[in-house]
């Protein structure tokens, strides 16, 4: 991870310099003093571009003199009210500007050491890489920034309030680095492993095979999972930041490792898409490390269904009934409508061994959630509207953004079944609203919430605060959630 590190503001004699600026702000502090030991050249440049200190703006001058390397303008628009969201994209645009550089300093005039934090996290969240299995890049080619400099009259404060936001930067790190991994590698059991790591960050880690979850009954979930040579898991993370004596929240992941689509197999084109079909799980155990890196005052318990949907002699057919976890017939008329069969076992899971206040999950569940919604917002379905209105809220703060879709009788029809007590697809109308209720009849009463987040967990263009791939969407709404609601 990029590393951070908070300074009093003084000009730098190399290197490169970031200066935060204001819309339509006038040189003072820093950014005076380095226009002031160039001769000019900043504010020479800044009008020759146009600069104004619009959000999101940037601009970049190579060699202004007085040893710079570089000076990169960011603009941060309005300066009243700067919101969390506003200094992380700023952070993350000065990093994709800086990746010539192996020091960085960044001044802003008069942020509060608190905003000098947010910054920084943008910072990390931008700068990040998966290069595992690039063996033959140049060192030239790589990104070089090892260190940013972020200036704070009150570096005590501003690294306090780092440490507590360097939790949520490590957390999406987890994340991206579950979602980026290939599926040959990343199948249920060393996905499981991983989970175990978070034993070092005192995440309590309980790890289910098959013949755990045979015992259970886990139908849905062990029939997704027949086809495959690579066995099924299913994680349970507990992080008792409270004391772990009251009702924990709860989040609930879909790990489909591959989704080929089973006998119903998906066409060719694109399918390798089909490695992140886990970046549920993936969301839900980089957001346990996360509240556990902060130590988050909160109980907070983590499952994750994880398993491999395969075509072969032994998979799961059209027309199979299982029986669930609840006690609930399935008739599974497509095999690829497997996310759900997964959620509905460790959901029921979920209820009868934690009672939990509320349960999220989050699940690449439905191509059509990308029909209507795009690559902007998840798609949000629940069965209390206050736990939705904090979802909402929490996600224009952290620029994750959800929306709300409907559930109801009317839709729940088009899943009953002529053999079982439901079948697994609702036919193309409303597609993403029949995998929700089928989802909410594995609900007992709970306050819940469904994420399809299919349109969100992988970016095919990088974005402020996101290098395209692996995107870890949820992570920092949940930690939000979590932080404004839940903590004691
Ligand atoms: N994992 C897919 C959904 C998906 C599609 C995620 C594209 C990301 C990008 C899911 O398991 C699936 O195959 N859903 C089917 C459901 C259908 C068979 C009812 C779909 O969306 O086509
Ligand atoms: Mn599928
Ligand atoms: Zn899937």
């Amino acid at each position: 991870m990029l590393d951070i590190a908070f300074a009093k503001p003084a000009l730098p004699q190399s290197g490169a310099l970031v200066l935060l600026i204001g819309e339509g702000e006038q040189p003072s502090g820093l950014w005076q003093q380095a226009d002031e030991g160039t001769g000019g050249a900043i504010g020479r440049a800044l009008a020759a571009a146009e600069f104004k200190g619009g959000k999101g703006k940037t601009c970049t001058i190579l060699a202004p003199g007085a040893g710079l390397s570089r000076v990169v303008a960011v603009g941060l628009g309005k300066r009243d009210g700067l919101a969390a969201r506003t200094l992380q994209e700023a952070g993350g645009h000065a990093i994709a500007a800086l990746s010539r550089d192996a020091n960085a300093a960044l001044a802003a005039d008069s942020l509060t050491a608190a905003q000098a934090a947010e910054v920084a996290l943008g910072g990390v969240l931008r700068a990040y890489r998966f290069d595992r299995y690039r063996t033959k890049e140049k060192p030239e080619d790589k990104p070089r920034l090892a260190t940013l400099t972020v200036f704070s009259a009150d570096t005590g404060a501003a690294q306090q309030a780092w440490e507590k936001l360097r939790g949520i930067g490590r957390g999406v790190y987890v994340t991206r680095d579950l979602v980026s991994e290939p599926p040959n590698v990343l199948h249920p059991a060393e996905m499981a492993e991983r989970c175990r790591k978070l034993t070092g960050l005192g995440v309590d880690v309980q790890v289910l095979g098959p013949d755990e979850m045979g015992k259970l009954g886990f139908g849905a979930l062990l029939g997704v999972s027949q086809g495959s040579v690579n066995e099924p898991r299913m994680v349970v993370m507990r992080w008792n930041g409270a004391g772990g004596t009251g009702k924990p929240v709860a989040f609930i992941g879909k790990g489909v490792t591959f989704d080929t689509g089973g006998i119903s197999i998906k066409p060719a084109g694109g399918m390798e898409d089909m490695k992140w079909d886990m970046a549920g799980a993936g969301t839900v155990i980089g957001l346990m490390a996360a509240l556990a890196e902060r130590k988050a005052k909160v109980d907070a318990v983590g499952l994750v269904g994880l398993v491999e949907n395969m075509p072969s002699g032994s998979a799961q057919r059209p027309g199979d009934v299982v029986k669930s976890y609840s006690g609930q017939t399935i008739e599974v008329i497509n095999t690829d409508a497997e996310g759900r069969l997964v959620l509905a076992d460790v959901i029921w899971y979920c209820q009868q061994k934690f009672d939990p206040q509320f349960m999220i999950d989050l699940a690449t569940l439905t191509g059509a959630i990308i029909i209507a919604l795009g690559h902007e917002n998840a798609g949000m379905f629940s069965n209390d509207d206050g736990l939705a209105a904090k979802l909402e809220a929490v996600g224009k703060e952290t620029g994750e953004l959800v929306w709300r879709m409907p559930l109801g009788e009317e839709y729940d029809k088009q899943i009953k079944s002529d053999i079982a007590d439901m079948k697994n697809v609702g036919g193309r109308p409303g597609g993403s609203i029949t995998a929700a209720q089928f989802i909410q009849r594995f609900v007992n009463g709970k306050p819940w919430a469904h994420l399809d987040i299919a349109g969100m967990a992988w970016a095919t263009k990088d974005s402020a605060v996101t290098p395209k791939g692996a995107t870890a969407f949820g992570v920092r709404l949940l930690d939000r959630l979590v932080a404004a609601h839940y903590e004691g």
